[in-house]
């Protein structure tokens, strides 16, 4: 097997393990890692006499990367029995290191995340190289998992139980440097290689005999163990925390991780690591962890780089930006852009409208600063990269224009008549509308080759998903600026085609309607947003709506209402429109939608819901009024995969869970349809279900099963 550690002994006795698998361009611990460093340490054992210390670094950009996610994600109950023999190799081999009886020191080159950092913590010193995208961290809960090649063990007996566990383990935080050490798991930042090598140096010649602390006779864990009575009367509240965190979501890592670090944090390390590796088992060998691992690394691997753009099309960088609109969107844009070193030009109605964008980076700026994220040097580039006007021809010479005003056609039409002529030959035309089919809105152009949709979301600085929407007449030359535009500003851009609300927008809309649907049928409120945190909605959609508004809900539908023959008018219309014109609720803007707000917090649901209800005290079982929600969204997904909106279930898996909230543990809301009990059969058969119970809506696409068999679930795992 391919030896992925390079060991070299130097003169001075110090053996510097070098971890650089030759098949991949990061460290995994994979079969050919575990191999690597069985025999690294029974070398280590046999030379232990003529050694000073060890050091372990990497010979990678990043120090070593997590687990071995392709294998992992095809682990079956059949292949438990293996999974454990592997994991106890790997973890008897860290033990090995750590009791070597000589100093170890991990000199961390690069980001060390899951495995790499579990190889870090079975180091007895931990030096970081302050390197610009270096991340540590123990991120598996991100990916349905939890830390198994000792993390949880260490970090708990490291930090403290609570400590490890909000800190480390349950948020899978990844930390900068700087970060890690504030919270304790790397000892040292340096700022270059050579300074690194030298403190590892210098720690070995130091410290030639280290125990680790929980080695040691006198070891006490911090904050106590479950067996002391501070910690026991601490403990109750540990799930319920949990519980609270989640929103009620019943995630089965955060609860495995939660058991793990209680029931190891009473037994000895080494029981505490058998404890650990048969729970990461459970995780491994279930459902939701194969979702989250093919949705956010997978997917998010494919879409990012580059799957949906049009492959061998060169076209020159987006330089300089025109932003048209200073509001929410356009400010948050412009910030954007400027943050990743593009000149922007912001215009708006007035040149106190245009200031907002400045206002507005100035704010994010200056809490960047206040963080240590940024310098005031920095922030100053930024804000000098950022010009704001109300005159059309401050925008000359920009390669791009992005538009971001009041969502009505004739004044999109309007202002992209105005400021086409004056911006670079040949410049990238996008708009930021959230609805509005973008081949309609190209017609007002005279070059709708280079028309596209780019629509972000809010907040912009915050919210990763760019959906790129391309119109009837837009070419490949545009996708593929928009692409590497949307990338160059850090933004993960899917690829839809065009539509009424496209895909996201579309898809959010069936979720509300069903929500609201709900209520109004008689359903309380209060029981409609808990099934929706509880199936792992980040939102309730009564809350949702506020944010968006009713009154905006209500002008969208109108919108297409007018503009399509198949509407079908729903029970959430109706209660919508008395929300909005008989009880003056428009939503959140308005300080009373679903919701009461005093002061501007979201307060209690308004009780008068109820009697706008057709069915009051309506009884729906709990379940159904998840998989309501889950399915109105799923179907049609589905049917905009048929219509041909989206073009992949990737963009739509990720689209879903970035861009409009679709609950993560699904991965997606295709990966939701495959993943279901029984995969698409016993998805279709609920959905008929569904159908006959609460309407024709549910009713499941005729040849679902085929169809979704004949296209293969996607990316391929390498
Ligand atoms: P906003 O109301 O906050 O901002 C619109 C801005 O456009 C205002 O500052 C207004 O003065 C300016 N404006 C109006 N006429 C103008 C003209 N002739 N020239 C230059 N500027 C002009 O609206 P928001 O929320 O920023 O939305 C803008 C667009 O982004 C809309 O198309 C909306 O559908 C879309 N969008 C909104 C999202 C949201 O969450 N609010 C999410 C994604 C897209």
């Amino acid at each position: 097997m391919t030896t992925t550690i390079r060991y070299d002994r130097g003169a001075d006795g110090i053996v510097t393990l070098t971890l650089d698998d030759p098949d991949q361009s990061a460290n995994t611990m994979n079969r050919a890692y575990a191999a690597s460093m069985s025999a690294v340490l029974d070398r280590l054992e046999a030379e232990r006499e003529e050694l000073t210390g060890v050091i372990v670094t990497s010979a990678k950009p990043t120090f070593f990367a997590g687990g071995d996610l392709p294998e992992m994600i095809r682990a079956t109950r059949a292949d438990a029995p293996a999974l454990a023999e592997l994991l106890g190799t790997i973890k008897r081999d860290l033990r090995r290191l750590e009791t070597l009886g000589r100093p170890v020191v991990a000199a961390v080159n690069g980001s060390a995340l899951g495995g790499g950092l579990e190889i870090a913590l079975a180091c007895h010193h931990r030096i970081a190289l302050d390197a610009p995208d270096s991340r540590l961290g123990l991120p598996e809960v991100t990916l349905g998992l939890l830390p198994g090649a000792g993390g949880v063990t260490r970090t708990v007996r490291m930090l403290g139980l609570a400590g490890a566990l909000t800190t480390v383990l349950l948020t899978g935080r990844r930390m900068r440097p700087a970060d890690a050490l504030a919270t304790g798991i790397v000892d040292e930042v340096v700022a270059t290689p050579t300074e690194m090598l030298d403190h590892a140096r210098a720690w070995i010649a130091a410290n030639p005999h280290p125990t680790q602390p929980w080695d040691r006779p006198d070891y006490r864990m911090p904050g106590g163990t479950p067996a002391s009575r501070s910690l026991a009367a601490q403990l109750p509240a540990f799930p319920a925390t949990l519980r609270k965190q989640l929103k009620g979501a019943r995630l089965p890592a955060p609860e495995a991780i939660l058991a793990a670090a209680v029931e190891g944090a009473q037994v000895d390390l080494e029981t505490a690591l058998t404890v650990e590796t048969r729970h990461l088992i459970g995780l491994l060998t279930g459902q939701v962890a194969k979702n989250m691992i093919g949705a956010f690394f997978f997917d998010l691997k494919a879409v990012n780089g580059g799957a949906a753009r049009p492959s061998g099309v060169d076209v020159p960088p987006v330089r300089r930006v025109a932003v048209l609109g200073a509001g929410m969107m356009g400010a948050g844009i412009a910030y954007a852009c400027a943050s990743a070193g593009l000149d922007v030009v912001v215009r708006d109605v007035s040149p106190e409208a245009a200031g907002r964008a400045r206002e507005h980076a100035e704010r994010l700026l200056a809490r960047r600063v206040r963080k240590g994220r940024a310098t005031e040097a920095d922030a100053r580039a930024v804000l000098a990269r950022i010009t704001t006007t109300d005159q059309v021809d401050a925008l000359a010479g920009c390669d791009a224009v992005i538009e971001a005003v009041f969502e009505d056609p004739a004044l999109k039409q309007a202002v992209f008549a105005e400021v086409l002529p004056v911006l670079a030959p040949g410049a990238l035309i996008a708009s930021n509308t959230s609805t509005l089919p973008i081949t309609g809105l190209a017609t007002g152009v005279d070059r709708p080759a280079d028309f596209i949709g780019m629509h972000f979301f809010s907040p912009v600085d915050r919210m990763p998903l760019l959906e790129i929407v391309v119109g009837e007449q837009t070419g490949d030359a545009a996708l593929a600026r928009a692409f590497d535009l949307g990338r160059r500003i850090g933004k993960t851009p899917i690829v839809v085609n065009d539509g009424r609300g496209f895909f996201t927008s579309r898809v959010i809309g069936r979720f509300i309607d069903e929500a609201v649907g709900m209520v109004a049928e008689g359903v309380p409120a209060a029981s409609v947003e808990q099934a929706a945190l509880q199936a792992g909605y980040p939102t309730g959609p009564l809350a949702l709506a506020d944010e968006v508004s009713l009154t905006l809900i209500q002008r969208i539908r109108r919108q297409f209402e007018a503009a399509s023959e198949e509407y079908l008018p729903l029970p959430a219309h109706r209660l919508v429109d008395e929300l909005v014109d008989a009880y003056d609720r428009p939503g959140r803007a308005g300080g009373r939608g679903f919701y009461s707000y005093d002061d501007g917090t979201r307060g209690r649901l308004w009780p008068g819901l109820i009697d706008l209800a057709t069915d009051a005290g309506r009884a729906v079982p709990f379940t159904d009024l998840q998989e309501r929600m889950l399915f109105a969204e799923a179907l049609d997904a589905l049917r905009c995969l048929d219509e041909g909106v989206l073009r992949t279930e990737t963009d739509a898996n990720i689209g879903s869970i970035f861009g409009i909230g679709f609950p993560a543990w699904t991965g997606g809301v295709i990966r939701y349809v495959r993943q279901y009990a029984g995969g698409p059969a016993g998805f279709a058969a609920r959905a008929t279900e569904l159908a006959e119970r609460y309407g024709d809506r549910f009713t499941p696409p005729a040849d679902l099963v085929d169809r979704l068999a004949a296209r293969p679930a996607e990316p391929a795992v390498a």
